[in-house]
């Protein structure tokens, strides 16, 4: 059997640097390293990315190399300046935020964009040094859009899938890069282009045909004598996973212990990394006009906010937590009693006991971005629930919302519904929260990770054969 090559900007392992200066492992946060973590183990096959760390010796080089080879990775090292240029200028200071709408807080940098050509170069070398033609390479993801072209010129024949797990943006914000063409030409070298919606699937063969002039026909894009696939594939999660997790002993004493000490009160989750693009201000400002609109829930229901630290190096995420900081503060100062708090406010991760109990106990889900190319953590709350108590209030701007639909869907900008909408959750009946819940987990159950790993790269082998016959 082909091996399928993994290739994302950061691995699902994480290496990080303790207070001794020593070497450590971590588990990655995000969608794309906590959902495909589930997949790239079996067989020999392989996951190439950044450790997240910039070592600085050849020694530590190998102590990294030895310890993801055993577990099937291969670490793409990254200078300080390449981090600074490639992961948090170009990948997070320019795409990240025009594919978010946030066009205002993009910066275009020559100097950029020269180092992203350089690194996913850097990536495709590597790449190429351990493919085989008969091997089937899948790129992730917006840091790396330029690699499924460099492979293709390398290895004409080669398989290459690419999937988008960020939103992408209709062709009138896209245009606005300067490097648009080159862009979507690297994404053009992959054999199928998966997106998470039909809507985002659609901006890309839009700007493929008004912007780089190409012609497309349905949701295929001609290349001469080669075609490219587009199609939307709704990314699932390990429901199995998450819904055994929610009965294991260690989430179970979890529970216990946060229950003890919060009492009765009850609780609202939402959990996110520190992101502009997670809404996290809006939600903060709806809670509070929550509080002045329904007073009665004054100590009777507090909000868990976790926010994983994130690309905090990066001057907008920065500001961003300082904001959060400043209004958390300013609302349990202003509302909180000496026996409650309306806010509880956590920045930093949980392991997966902790998020399975948090989700577990949560009356309600506050998943409220401005923007998401999908969000797992509402699919994470549903499996979650094993009685199906609980209610997901969820914006119809997250991807998840095209197939959450029994959600209580808000639009992130209006404060007022939103407010409102987390009255009419804390006051649904558990019989109709229940019908609700059993619908969306029927979804996710159905379509979770693995279907969604077979669905792209059975279709992905389907063209490659196609191709072949046709000669
Ligand atoms: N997550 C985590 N540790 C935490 C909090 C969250 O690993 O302390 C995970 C969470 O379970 C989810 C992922 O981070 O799987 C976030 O994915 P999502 O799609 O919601 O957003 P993204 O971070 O990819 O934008
Ligand atoms: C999102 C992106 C991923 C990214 C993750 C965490 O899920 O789609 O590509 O890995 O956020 O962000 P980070 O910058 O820490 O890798």
């Amino acid at each position: 059997m082909s091996r399928t090559i993994i290739v994302s900007n950061r691995l699902p392992i994480k290496v990080l640097r303790d207070e001794a200066n020593e070497l450590q492992f971590a588990t990655s946060e995000g969608g794309l390293a906590t959902g495909l973590g589930s997949v790239y183990k079996q067989g020999d096959n392989l996951w190439i990315g950044w450790p997240g760390l910039a070592v600085d010796n050849q020694e530590e080089e190998e102590i990294v190399c030895d310890k993801l080879k055993s577990g099937n990775m291969l670490p793409v090292f990254l200078t300080e300046e390449e981090v600074h240029e490639f992961y948090e200028g170009f990948s997070n200071e320019t795409l990240w935020p025009i594919f978010h709408y946030f066009s205002s807080y993009a910066n275009f940098d020559e100097d950029h964009w020269k180092a992203y050509q350089r690194v996913n170069q850097k990536f495709c070398d590597i790449i190429l040094s351990v493919a085989k033609p008969d091997d089937t390479i899948w790129v992730h993801d917006y840091q790396l859009l330029l690699v499924p072209q460099m492979i293709r010129e390398q290895l004409s024949e080669i398989s290459i899938g690419f999937f988008q797990h960020i939103p992408f943006p209709s062709f009138e914000t896209f245009r606005a890069i300067p490097w648009r063409r080159e862009l979507l030409m690297g994404l053009l070298g992959a054999d199928l282009v998966g997106f998470h919606t039909y809507d985002d699937m659609r901006h890309f063969l839009s700007s493929v045909s008004r912007l780089a002039g190409m012609k497309v026909n349905q949701a295929q894009v001609v290349m001469g004598n080669r075609t490219v696939t587009v199609d939307a594939f709704p990314m699932g999660i390990d429901f199995d996973k998450y819904e055994g997790m929610a009965s294991h002993p260690d989430t179970l004493s979890k529970e216990v212990e946060f229950r003890t000490s919060i009492g009765k009160t009850k609780m609202i989750i939402s959990i996110d990394r520190l992101d502009y693009s997670k809404g996290i201000p809006n939600r903060l400002k709806a809670f509070e006009q929550f509080f002045e609109l329904y007073p009665q829930y004054i100590g009777e229901v507090s909000l868990f906010m976790i926010v994983v630290p994130s690309r905090d190096t990066v001057p907008r995420y920065k500001e961003l937590k300082e904001e959060i900081d400043l209004a958390v503060g300013r609302i349990n100062a202003k509302i909180g009693t000496v026996n409650w708090k309306p806010i509880h406010y956590f920045y930093r991760s949980f392991n997966i006991h902790d998020l399975s109990a948090f989700y577990r106990m949560a009356d309600v889900a506050l998943v409220t971005p401005m923007r998401d190319g999908m969000n797992l953590v509402a699919k994470e709350y549903v499996a979650s629930k094993l009685d199906n108590k609980g209610v997901l209030i969820l914006s119809e701007m997250a991807g998840a919302s095209k197939e959450l639909s029994d959600s209580i869907l808000i639009n992130p900008n209006d404060i007022h519904s939103l407010a409102d909408a987390i009255f009419e959750a804390l006051e649904m009946e558990v019989e109709e929260q229940k019908i609700h819940m059993a619908v969306m987990k029927q979804t996710i159950k159905r379509y979770n990770i693995h279907h969604w790993v077979s669905l792209f790269l059975e279709q992905l082998e389907a063209i490659k054969s196609e191709q072949k016959a046709s000669g």
